[in-house]
């Protein structure tokens, strides 16, 4: 079985981020992303960093706004007209999941679609559709570089996406149709649902339930993307799914928590290929984000 390690293929598209990042910033101003993280949720704050973490390390500007909880409808969305309005920023991205007071589908539609590097924007969402050019949604297309870099063929095959949030499994599927799979979309009200996965060539799980897809869930020989990030600290759940792993399980007594993904990381030796919770596709998030935001502002260069 063959791991599929997120931080190699990061690294690989980083480093060829990192001219285009100079030329962009030759011709005039570096490349420029804007975070907005409405609140304190720890674990929001734990992605925000990174991402500003990797725009430094590229060379890309970024402008961090953390307007506290209470925030308005009406005040976000003014922030982020600022931030549409600004000549240093190409990509804008208002991390999710926003406090229940606050309108989404209205603060990410004052997202302007030229600097929306999510693809949450309805147009770009339509281009994902109609396989048109565009951002695309930064997991499940850090997802196709992973297959791609590990030359793994998708056209012909049976792909299974398990789950069906706008952020991951509907772009996730249409990508993988795009690229000529066969394409099933499974959810929480899927009936048959462990049959309909072992047909699969390619799994993808997205459903942010820990260790959910069990070995019987996997055809012998297939390819196992795991995508969730479900962080577990109840001891009795975590006994439960390692007791056959004393290692883990001392790590979580240690730390008082551990980070699995939705497939069970123990039942897995039947694959073929499989992208481990942590380090899989998670690196892959941030490096797409980066090349959505080079690719914004390489398009205002040229324009
Ligand atoms: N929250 C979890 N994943 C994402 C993402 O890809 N983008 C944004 N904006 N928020 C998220």
């Amino acid at each position: 079985m063959t791991l599929l390690e997120g931080s190699k293929v990061r690294d690989a598209i980083l480093a060829e981020l990192r001219p285009r990042v100079e030329a962009v910033a030759s011709s005039g101003r570096p490349p420029g992303l804007a975070v907005v993280l409405v609140g304190g949720d720890p674990a929001s704050a734990i992605y925000v960093r990174n991402k500003v973490k990797a725009c430094r390390d590229l060379g890309i500007h970024s402008v961090h706004a953390a307007p506290p909880e209470a925030t308005t409808t009406e005040e976000l969305l003014a922030i982020v007209a600022g931030l549409s309005a600004s000549e240093e920023i190409d990509g804008i991205l208002v991390q999710m999941p926003l406090p229940k007071h606050i309108d989404e589908r209205r603060v990410l539609l004052s997202v302007p679609p030229g600097k929306d590097v999510d693809c949450f924007h309805p147009l770009n969402v339509g281009n994902l559709v109609s396989n048109a050019a565009g951002p695309r949604a930064c997991t499940p297309s850090g997802v196709m570089e992973m297959l791609r870099r590990y030359d793994i063929p998708v056209a012909g095959k049976r792909a299974v996406v398990v789950g069906r949030s706008d952020i991951v499994g509907k772009p996730m599927a249409l990508m993988l149709l795009h690229a000529n799979a066969t394409v099933t979309i499974c959810h929480s009200r899927t009936a048959g649902l462990e049959d309909e996965c072992r047909r699969a060539d390619i799994l993808v799980a997205a459903i942010g339930r820990p260790a959910f897809i069990r070995g019987s869930f996997i055809k012998p020989g297939a390819v196992v993307i795991d995508v969730g990030i479900n962080r577990i600290v109840d001891r009795a759940e975590a006994g439960r799914i390692f007791a056959a792993d004393s290692e883990r399980l001392a790590r979580f007594d240690e730390k008082g928590s551990l980070v699995t993904g939705d497939v069970h990381p123990l039942e897995v030796a039947h694959a073929a290929a499989f992208t481990p919770v942590p380090g899989g596709v998670g690196p892959l998030t941030i490096a797409m984000l980066m090349a959505n935001t080079v690719a914004s502002a390489e398009k205002r260069c040229s324009a």
